[in-house]
């Protein structure tokens, strides 16, 4: 089986970077083109040096790293530093990085790489707000068709909202990149709150990263510790929910997932509800599908899966 190309879009964020070393630990079934960074949970000065900081960790300075937009298309840049830190990476201390920054902008090597590679060969796996996605489709419309699928974390129905009570992060960040994302008709495969909300970093999971015995583990633990000290607080949850580690789940076993295959829009007129995931659960507007949005995962299968690969780092 040859592995699957993809590009990961992250704004770390320690969830993004158990999502960055679970597809660094999976050279077999995910070949990584190269990872790009955009501005989210912390500006995009820390999301570079984040995502150069992990593949470090994970052992792969080789990968290539690159800066992309560091605001919205069009609205004001929001930030998460009250869950993540002011590095977007706190908990352990982190050494700076020392692998290089690729001199070419992100959104010109998502262009680049859809055009050279084969059509539908290169799988998008957006981690953040969709600034760099919107801004290559605008740039270069030809790439669109060329896209295999974007598989994402974002968005939320059941769940509603995190950073307001109607819109998830990621897409509440950039409303108008998520839109012109889910008009695109590239085949979208969402891990919404509604999922994510199911896979908690719940003690005895944070003792498995940590008996793992490597400085991927600890770190790991010591991620989940800072991570999760903001959920639990706001949900009275048993753990924090690891949210971009889904996506890559997904890729290496979708069977850890369940969700229906629904029309989902974006709310980008009313500020009271600017961000939400307009998701046709019950199929009521007649409006075409266009996301397979997830609603259930084998949480325990997901973690075994998660442990085991970050034991190989
Ligand atoms: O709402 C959760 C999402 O926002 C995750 O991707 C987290 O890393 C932040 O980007
Ligand atoms: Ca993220």
């Amino acid at each position: 089986m040859t592995a699957r190309k993809i590009i990961i879009d992250t704004d770390p964020g320690q969830d993004d970077a158990f999502a960055i070393l679970l597809a660094l630990a999976s050279p077999a079934e995910l070949d990584v083109l190269g990872i790009t960074a955009v501005a989210g949970n912390v500006p995009l000065e820390f999301t570079q040096r984040n995502t150069r900081i992990i593949c470090e960790l994970a052992g792969k300075p080789d990968v290539k790293v690159y800066a992309g937009c560091d605001r919205p298309l069009t609205r004001k840049l929001v930030t998460a530093e009250h869950v993540h830190g002011k590095t977007g990476l706190d908990g352990p201390v982190m050494i700076e990085p020392t692998m290089p920054l690729q001199t070419q902008h992100a959104v010109d090597f998502i262009i680049e790489t859809l055009r050279s590679e084969p059509a539908k060969s290169v799988t998008l796996c957006p981690l953040g707000p969709l600034t760099n996605i919107a801004m290559a489709f605008e740039k270069a419309p030809d790439i669109v068709a060329r896209v295999q699928e974007i598989v994402l974390m974002g968005g939320g129905y059941f769940e509603q909202g995190n950073i307001t009570p109607a819109a998830e992060f990621n897409i509440y960040v950039d409303p108008q990149a998520a839109d012109i994302v889910f008009k695109s008709g590239v085949p979208l495969v969402v891990m919404p709150l509604d999922v994510t909300h199911r896979a908690l970093t719940t003690p005895e999971r944070v003792n498995a990263f940590r008996d793992i015995g490597t400085k991927v583990g600890e770190t790991c633990a010591a991620w989940a510790d800072f991570f999760e000290r903001f959920d639990i607080e706001k949900y009275g949850s048993a753990g924090a929910p690891l949210h971009d580690p889904c996506v890559i789940a997904y890729l290496l076993n979708p069977a850890l997932f369940k969700g229906r295959l629904i029309n989902v829009m974006i709310e980008t007129q009313s500020e009271l509800t600017m961000g939400a995931t307009v998701a046709d659960w019950w199929g009521v507007s007649g409006r075409q599908a266009n996301a397979l949005f997830m609603r259930d995962i084998d949480a325990a299968g997901f973690f075994d899966l998660l442990t085991q690969r970050l034991a190989r780092l």
